[in-house]
């Protein structure tokens, strides 16, 4: 998963944050192994703000990629942000609920990498899903 977090890491340089100051990186894992990257882009309009994780599967699907194993999400301040609530949404459409979402909680003095892990169904319990509109 180290790789997948340094990869979140990275694409924050991309971030357009002026208003929040608050690079987000996301990194999404397809099923064949595909890496797909994303980073917030606000707006001055503030509501039309894209979220990392967004972008990230927005990458992913319009490449064709449905199936995912992993995403890593990390913030430049590695305080172990989690996806917010829409964009818990917005994966599990896509991602199943036992997704592995790793949150970056920064480095310790020895180097190591150091994450908290959910499974999406536990950040997002009871999703409304495709078969529900059946
Ligand atoms: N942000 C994300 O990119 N992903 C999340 O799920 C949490 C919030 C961004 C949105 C905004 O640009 C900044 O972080 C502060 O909320
Ligand atoms: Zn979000």
């Amino acid at each position: 998963m180290n790789e997948l977090v340094e990869a979140a890491r990275e694409i924050q340089s991309e971030a357009h944050v002026p208003y929040s100051d608050y690079p987000v990186g996301a990194a999404l894992r397809t099923g064949d192994g595909t890496v797909y990257v994303g980073c917030n882009i606000e707006n001055a309009n503030y509501s039309n703000s894209l979220h990392a994780e967004e972008v990230a599967i927005a990458e992913a699907v319009k490449e064709g990629h449905r199936e995912f194993d992993a995403l890593a999400v990390s913030s430049a301040r590695r305080d172990g942000v989690t996806p917010c609530g829409m964009c818990r949404q917005t994966l599990a459409e896509f991602c199943d609920d036992d997704l592995p979402v790793v949150c970056d909680e920064g480095t310790a003095d020895d180097g190591a990498i150091e994450t908290s892990e959910y499974a999406l169904g536990e950040l997002l319990p009871n999703t409304i899903t495709e078969e529900m509109l059946d």
